[in-house]
């Protein structure tokens, strides 16, 4: 069972991680969403740090919500942290399409998502999302915001779709793009960290996170601000 506090973060320290957490998260976490970050620890080990952090929850909440974002698409919704995020953020008939090909996953968090009332906002998917996303593109589809947590080698090739479907002057924001850090390490003082268990595809996502940092960076149809919260976000918003 991994710890409830486990994340995927750049900050330097855990103290600082549990510092913002004490002080700035804890009273303002929705209960059923510190519920389903209890689940996910206790049914999964390492992997229960792949739901976004509660600052970075808090912090996409705020956005939504600031956006008046009504009609959303999520891609990786694992157990539904950030999934509920959005549910709880949106208008009572806001709508989610939420894309993922573990339904397993998302049934952990589905209880407490029906706890909190907010069910009735979700499509979901259970599918690989190019496919879906080919299928939004040929329906006409257009989404206020994007949440892109998911394979990270093929954030580039959702991209090209993303500024498709996203609206004008929406938004998409990518998860992970500091990949904990690792874009400015160099590879063989990463192949020396005996903790890293799958060392290919690490490597692989750090290099799927440089090569879409660079493009993002030089994209003429979106503006971009480097958000270091959480294991870091990239946020676009689209502006042809
Ligand atoms: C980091 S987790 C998502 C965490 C989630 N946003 C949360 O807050 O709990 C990544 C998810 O992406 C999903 N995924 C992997 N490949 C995918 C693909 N090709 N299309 C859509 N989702 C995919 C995985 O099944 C996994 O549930």
């Amino acid at each position: 069972m991994a710890d409830a506090l486990v994340c995927n973060t750049i900050l330097k320290s855990k103290a600082l991680q549990q510092y913002i957490y004490d002080v700035s998260t804890k009273g303002r976490e929705h209960k059923q969403l510190k519920e389903i970050r209890e689940a996910t620890c206790k049914k999964y080990d390492w992997e229960a740090m792949m739901g976004v952090p509660p600052d970075e929850g808090l912090f996409l909440s705020i956005l939504l919500k600031l956006m008046n974002a009504k009609k959303t698409l999520e891609i990786g919704v694992f157990t539904g942290y950030s999934l509920l995020t959005t549910a709880l953020a949106l208008p009572h008939d806001g709508k989610i399409t939420a894309v993922d090909p573990s339904r397993e996953a998302y049934e952990v968090g589905l209880p407490f998502i029906r706890e909190a009332g907010v069910d009735h906002k979700i499509d979901f998917i259970e599918s690989e999302a190019l496919p879906v996303l080919d299928e939004l593109l040929k329906n006409g589809e257009q989404f206020d915001f994007v949440f892109v947590d998911a394979d990270k080698p093929n954030y580039k090739n959702y991209h090209e779709k993303l500024v498709k479907l996203v609206k004008l002057g929406g938004a998409i924001a990518y998860d992970n793009t500091l990949w904990l850090g690792a874009v400015v390490d160099k590879e063989e003082d990463i192949k020396a960290r005996s903790h890293i268990t799958n060392m290919e595809g690490f490597l692989g996502c750090r290099r799927a996170m440089i090569d879409l940092n660079i493009s993002l960076a030089s994209d003429p149809r979106i503006e971009i601000s480097q958000i270091s919260i959480g294991d870091g976000v990239t946020l676009c918003r689209r502006i042809v």
